[in-house]
């Protein structure tokens, strides 16, 4: 069926040729527009966007900074009309804020905390095109920004528990706030999960923290013991992020949250389930008896790949009932952490990207059960812990009292896997693994059949085929589409396809797929020196591997988004950071991106100009 499809949706358009230009550059025949940028209003009455003229109050109301997931969702069984719903990863001060000079003032820092979180906001379509608007007036009854302020209900097993109480928050169930909301899904009921990643940058330290179980947690999650003050200052303005006097506040981020965009009055959550971890996003399939599964990815280096299989089943229909039911599916159920194990011998793994004599970097997987049928399966952590401490409860699996590690029961630490997510058309589960500089290097772990480049720049697509195609399965095999960097370096492989006829690829980072499962691929930090951009590659059929580029971004800039329309008539691409260059500032702005005068992270919308042809990447 894959085949089929892919077949009847080829990716004919014209290749964008790498540059360093400081726009969107889009194939021939295609056009392109920005649709929602930094400080544009979302909610009624929002104030006019100036740089001279922000607060905190106005920034509560206009849309967040540095987009990153992006969906466009439809809306009232209307297809002029939608919802775009976006992250917002995180804020750059020196390029908000007119001389900053490493350190917020109390009204930047609440300011940047307005300008995180995320935004929905209606929008339509502009005549009869691909191209999307934001809905000026009327009917915006959804428009929604969250932000730091808002509140979040927890729920699942480490809900309610001593790990999460604070002072604000005795019984430890509602949280103030979401962070650096990175990648995301759309759920099979309508809802939008969002990972919440690098929360650690967060948090300040004002009394050096000694208990040595705390400093252990603390810094596998990459947060200080050690007096410390953040450039954001947020732990200036709101004690809850210093650590000395709000010890649990930590805990309560590092999840995946979900929002009902089509339920703008109803709490958004943070599922305890699914761990806690620098999770880059979360995407849901269906497995074989109803039961949903969430795969998600912790982007670090060395960092693990899991997935969260629920105990309920999904129910169909879009009654209100059936949402209502399917909203609590992610908040029970079995935690899972993968181990890959290659096929070739290890001799054969040389480190420079050169295939093992059976021509494929792959093997065999398990995923491991950390929570399982509501007991934990790591001895010495309980349920709670496993779920607040995940990344030290995987640490512990196959551990030996000895502290040396039995590596056949041990998660297989991984190049960064960004965002993880099943293609709806072949049931496979694609994983960006972005880099790791470090592998094989001194004193840090070396490569293996699913890693297997020493300081890998470039990163890697693998192709994870769940046994028996059942995403509920605990067995799988994997092997690695795209080896990625510059085609004509013999340590690069793009699913066997010719290389002289593919673009070169950077640096995966968050994916998509068309209706016809075609894999589209966005980069952040593109080590081959032109700006980031978008991809996109058929995974089946004879061009299976045979990878394109769709659009690039201005510099500085990491392309996010994407998102493909149901209607396959639009890819959004966000365009995060413009102008994120050693030096720059609001006085000396490195990009002028999108309107000339300064750089603002945008969501733009791309749309094929011919009349008559409907589909993107055509
Ligand atoms: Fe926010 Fe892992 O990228
Ligand atoms: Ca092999
Ligand atoms: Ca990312
Ligand atoms: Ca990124």
């Amino acid at each position: 069926r894959a085949a089929r499809l892919a077949a009847k949706a080829p990716l004919t358009f014209p290749s964008v040729p790498p540059n360093t230009l400081d726009t969107v550059v889009v194939p021939n025949g295609y056009d392109w527009s920005p649709l929602m940028s930094w400080g544009d209003p979302v909610l009624p009455g929002a104030p006019t966007f100036g740089i001279d003229r922000q607060s905190a109050a106005a920034q509560a109301q206009q849309f967040g900074y540095n987009n990153d997931f992006t969906a466009l969702l439809p809306l009232d069984g209307d297809d002029d009309r939608g919802l775009l719903v976006c992250n917002h990863e995180y804020t750059n001060e020196e390029l908000m804020f007119r001389g900053w000079t490493g350190a917020s003032t109390p009204e930047q820092a609440r300011i940047a905390m307005a300008a995180h979180g995320m935004s929905v906001v209606e929008v339509e379509r502009v005549g009869r095109t691909g191209e999307w608007r934001r809905t000026a007036r009327g009917r915006r009854a959804h428009n929604r920004r969250i932000h730091v302020g808002t509140p979040f209900r927890l729920t699942g097993p480490a809900a309610g528990s001593e790990l999460v109480r604070t002072t604000a928050d005795p019984e430890g169930t509602t949280v103030l706030g979401t962070l650096n909301n990175c990648a995301g899904g759309v759920t099979p009921w309508g809802t939008v999960l969002s990972g919440e990643e690098n929360f650690n940058q967060y948090f300040g330290v004002s009394e050096a923290v000694t208990d040595a179980e705390q400093v252990a947690a603390l810094s596998r999650y990459g947060l200080p013991s050690a007096v410390t003050s953040t450039s954001r200052r947020f732990e200036e303005v709101d004690a809850r992020f210093d650590i000395s006097r709000e010890p649990n506040e930590v805990n309560r981020f590092g999840w995946v949250v979900e929002v009902d965009p089509y339920e703008p009055d109803a709490a958004p959550v943070k599922h305890t389930a699914l761990g806690r971890f620098k999770h880059e996003g979360a995407n849901v399939r269906i497995a074989a008896d109803g039961r949903a599964v969430a795969y998600m990815g912790d982007d670090e280096r060395f960092d693990y790949l899991y997935k969260f299989v629920s105990r309920k089943t999904f129910r169909k229909g879009s009654s209100a009932a059936a949402r209502r039911h399917n909203k609590t599916l992610l908040e029970d159920g079995d935690l899972y952490v993968a181990q890959l194990t290659g096929d070739s011998p290890a001799a054969e793994i040389d480190g420079t990207g050169t295939l093992p004599s059976d021509g494929a970097f792959d093997g065999t997987g398990r995923w491991l059960p950390l929570v399982l049928d509501g007991e934990s399966m790591v001895p010495g952590f309980t349920v709670e812990e496993v779920l607040v401490h995940t990344r030290l409860a995987a640490d512990a699996l196959g551990r030996r009292a000895d502290g040396t590690v039995d590596v056949r029961q041990a998660p297989t630490k991984m190049d960064r896997p960004e965002d993880v997510e099943p293609n709806p058309v072949n049931g496979k589960v694609y994983v960006a693994l972005t880099n790791n500089t470090q592998r094989g290097t001194t004193g840090r772990p070396g490569v293996d059949e699913a890693n297997p480049r020493t300081a890998n720049r470039h990163g890697q697509v693998l192709e994870l085929t769940e046994r028996r195609g059942d995403a509920a399965a605990d067995r799988f095999t994997w092997m690695l589409f795209v080896v990625a960097g510059d085609p004509a370096d013999a340590g690069t492989w793009f699913g066997g396809f010719d290389k002289s006829q593919v673009s070169p690829i950077s640096c995966p980072d968050n994916v998509a797929f068309d209706g016809a499962g075609n894999l589209w691929i966005s980069t952040d930090g593109n080590a081959l020196g032109a700006n980031d951009g978008l991809f996109a590659v058929a995974v089946a059929g004879p061009e299976r591997g045979h990878l394109k580029q769709f659009a690039t971004v201005p510099v500085g800039a990491e392309c996010c988004g994407p998102w493909i329309t149901e209607d396959q008539r639009t890819v959004l691409i966000a365009v995060q950071h413009p102008g994120e260059i050693d030096g720059a500032s609001v006085d000396n702005p490195l990009s002028t991106f999108p309107y000339g005068d300064m750089p603002r992270p945008t969501v733009c919308t791309i749309w094929r100009k011919a009349p008559g042809v409907k589909r993107v990447g055509a």
